[in-house]
């Protein structure tokens, strides 16, 4: 409740005129004024940057079976050395990878729309200008931080100059799965990431967004909640392997909230808290393994295979890490790590029942009932992750009432869902598309 009403304080900061540079929730129009109708249709590429892996995918969506169909999809992958190098590598990298599908999908001659899921903190100006304010998650590549990303886009696909590409829709992550959910179910309203980052967006109304002009209507918000606590509100509740966590990762008092919460982080602090209770003389007889010392060695997914039924994935991970162990240690390691997954559905449950309680008053409702479309392999793969987040939101938001859809490839159907939307409100203003 407490890390509730604070976290709704830093929105209102993060939404208003005169507060928003200094606010940890950046809170980013994305310049999406509505949610899908369903009569929505066409051909769409889309690219996904943001995640584990960069993909490119070609969509439909079927209007007559309000369907939205991946046609075909490629992944490729991003070396390390682009995801920490030079920007103009990893857009030419992005361009190429695209040529590539094209030419292999015999698309080049088209000139389609295309939607980008680029899943950072962006600040937008319009749909299709989005100035990257941090890189966040893994990457830190120079040159692009405070630069129009789909400009980068633009000037890589010129570099090369054999093929074209029409108009574009910058989207989030999250922007992309509660679109994509959206065309299923038009009460979807707010979209939840829980996998390498975390974060979520959802309609709010136009009256409350200060810096963006209008006052009707709703615009779609990319809270980016992953900084909440960045400027110190959540140190009462930081541990001290959360500190370390920070401390040793690639952007240091940034995104302290995601860092308690994602699969980029959580195997990491399972490994510390180890590594201390081993040091105490409370596990493996006090013998840390190298492999236990090494950072980065204990992987997320290690968590949710430990927490799923039974002791031998367990037994089987620790033998893999050089452990000497035993039963009540098996049984100890489990218990850290329901520790760190039940924190981590808790506090994402607190984030969401804010949003859902301030939805609810923005509306001056007694009840709300509405859909969250979620994604993300921490969602996804833990074995209860999604029933504890769910019941710590009944708790913390008693009078909403919040269906969760899971998203298939929400990122890159919602991105071309994204484009549809515009292109569709655009002919209803009898504008260009
Ligand atoms: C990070 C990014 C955010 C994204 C989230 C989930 O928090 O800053 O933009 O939505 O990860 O991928």
């Amino acid at each position: 409740q407490s890390v509730s009403t604070r976290l709704k304080k830093d929105m209102i900061r993060g939404l208003g005129k005169h507060t928003h540079h200094r606010a940890p929730v950046k809170m980013l129009p994305t310049f999406v004024r509505a949610t899908p109708d369903g009569t929505e249709k066409g051909d769409f590429l889309a690219l996904d940057l943001g995640g584990t892996n960069f993909r490119v995918l070609h969509v439909r969506i079927l209007e007559d079976e309000q369907r939205v169909v991946k046609m075909d999809s490629q992944i490729c992958a991003i070396p390390q050395e682009i995801m920490l190098g030079h920007g103009e590598k990893l857009f030419d990298h992005i361009a190429a990878c695209l040529a590539e599908f094209l030419d292999s999908h015999e698309l080049k001659g088209q000139t389609l729309p295309l939607g980008f899921t680029f899943s950072f903190p962006c600040e937008q100006l319009d749909i299709d200008k989005s100035v990257l304010i941090r890189w966040t998650k893994g990457f830190n590549c120079s040159g692009v931080e405070g630069e129009d990303v789909v400009r980068l886009l633009r000037e890589a696909i010129h570099r090369r100059g054999d093929y074209d590409i029409g108009s574009v829709a910058m989207v989030n992550d999250t922007v992309g799965t509660m679109m994509s959910c959206g065309y299923r179910d038009q009460s979807c309203e707010i979209g939840m990431i829980i996998g390498t980052g975390t974060n979520a967006c959802y309609m709010e109304e136009m009256r409350n967004v200060k810096r963006v002009e209008g006052e009707d209507g709703r615009m779609c918000i990319n809270t980016e909640w992953g900084g909440f606590g960045d400027d110190g509100s959540l140190r009462d509740i930081q541990t001290d392997f959360d500190l370390v966590v920070d401390k040793t990762s690639l952007n240091p008092g940034i995104h302290t909230y995601e860092k308690m919460i994602s699969g980029m982080y959580l195997g990491e602090i399972a490994r510390l808290v180890l590594v201390k209770l081993t040091e105490d003389k409370l596990l493996f007889d006090g013998q840390v393994s190298d492999a236990l010392q090494t950072p980065g060695r204990f992987e997320t997914r290690f968590i949710s295979e430990i927490e799923d039924t039974g002791l031998e994935n367990t037994q089987r991970i620790l033998t893999e890490l050089d452990l000497n162990w035993s039963l009540g240690d098996v049984r100890l390691v489990w218990l850290v790590c329901d520790t760190i997954s039940t924190r981590s559905a808790q506090l994402c449950a607190a984030a969401l029942a804010t949003i859902a309680n301030r939805i609810r008053n923005n509306r001056g409702l007694d009840h709300l009932k509405t859909t969250v479309g979620v994604d993300g392999t921490v969602f996804k793969k833990h074995p209860n992750f999604s029933q504890q987040l769910q019941a710590t939101v009944r708790l913390l938001a008693p009078r909403c009432d919040i269906t969760f859809l899971v998203s298939e490839d929400g990122s890159g159907k919602g991105a071309a869902m994204v484009t549809a939307v515009a292109q569709r409100l655009a002919m209803q203003m009898g504008g260009d598309v």
